[in-house]
């Protein structure tokens, strides 16, 4: 087969075209930023371990109801998806208060929320993805009322899904990013979830330890990301325990 066309590549993954039109290839590489690429390393075996979750989740939120862009896995780093157009917002649903709320609003880490509040950043590496408000969004046409409201309520129910599915786990879904796609049916045009979902886009903490299991400990210096992630997925029951360890060839002597 002729080498896929490349479409897109960003910080941690590379999209080609797909086999069929409305189609595409995601591809998850091992490549880790934090700080809008301040801070880069290439984390072996993660890449591996997000096109898994990402998977898993997805396809969990398919099954449920909520629709996504995910079609199938199709290898270790590469999945099938329908080929959407980014809505340029990333949305953040937050449990309990960390990262840039606290930061912000002075609220300790940690701090229970009293619902899951909302929030949409637009998609500008260049202006490091600030916070924006609806009146701005649609002002600049960033996205409709209608797009609004239906973006709320897919982040709503993602985060009903995830926050459960953790829960069983012994871990807390403390906070998550979400980029959301318009997918055209003929004249017809609706909004599913899209991107990944993945310990890279969510903070995620050990309920009795509070340890953290997601990309904070990449962007806080807290250890082995991999040993995170593949813990991540043993308790999901996604992944065998070792099954990063085969992403490379190994010389034997
Ligand atoms: P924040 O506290 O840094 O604003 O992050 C909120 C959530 O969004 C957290 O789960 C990490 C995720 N996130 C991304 O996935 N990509 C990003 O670029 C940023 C800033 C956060
Ligand atoms: N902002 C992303 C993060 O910290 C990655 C990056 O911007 O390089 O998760």
């Amino acid at each position: 087969m002729a080498r896929r066309k490349l479409v897109y590549e960003g910080k941690a993954k590379i999209l080609y075209e797909g086999p069929e039109p409305g189609t595409m290839v995601q591809y998850f590489k091992d490549d880790a930023t934090a700080f809008n690429a301040e801070k880069k390393d290439v984390i072996e075996g993660k890449g591996v371990l997000n096109n898994r979750l990402s998977e898993y989740f997805m396809t969990g939120l398919n099954g449920i109801g909520v629709p996504t862009h995910f079609i199938k896995r199709l290898n270790m780093r590469e999945q099938l998806i329908r080929a959407v157009e980014i809505i340029p917002l990333e949305v953040v649903v937050r449990n309990v208060a960390a990262g840039s709320m606290s930061k912000r609003l002075g609220i300790e880490e940690g701090t229970k929320l009293p619902r899951p509040i909302i929030e949409f950043y637009y998609k500008d590496d260049a202006l490091g993805d600030p916070l924006v408000t609806e009146d701005q969004i649609l002002a600049f046409n960033w996205a409709s009322h209608q797009d609004l409201d239906d973006m709320v309520g897919l982040a709503i129910r993602v985060n009903d899904y995830m926050s459960g599915l953790m829960y069983a786990v012994g871990i807390t879904l403390v906070d998550f990013k979400i980029e959301i796609g318009r997918l055209f049916d003929n004249d017809f045009q609706r909004l599913i979830v899209a991107d990944e979902i993945s310990p890279d886009s969510c903070r995620l903490w050990d309920i009795e330890t509070g340890q953290k299991l997601d990309k904070d400990v990449f962007r806080r210096d807290l250890g082995s990301l991999t040993d995170a992630y593949t813990e991540v997925a043993k308790r999901l029951g996604v992944m065998p325990t070792n099954a990063t360890q085969i992403t490379k060839p190994t010389l034997i002597n």
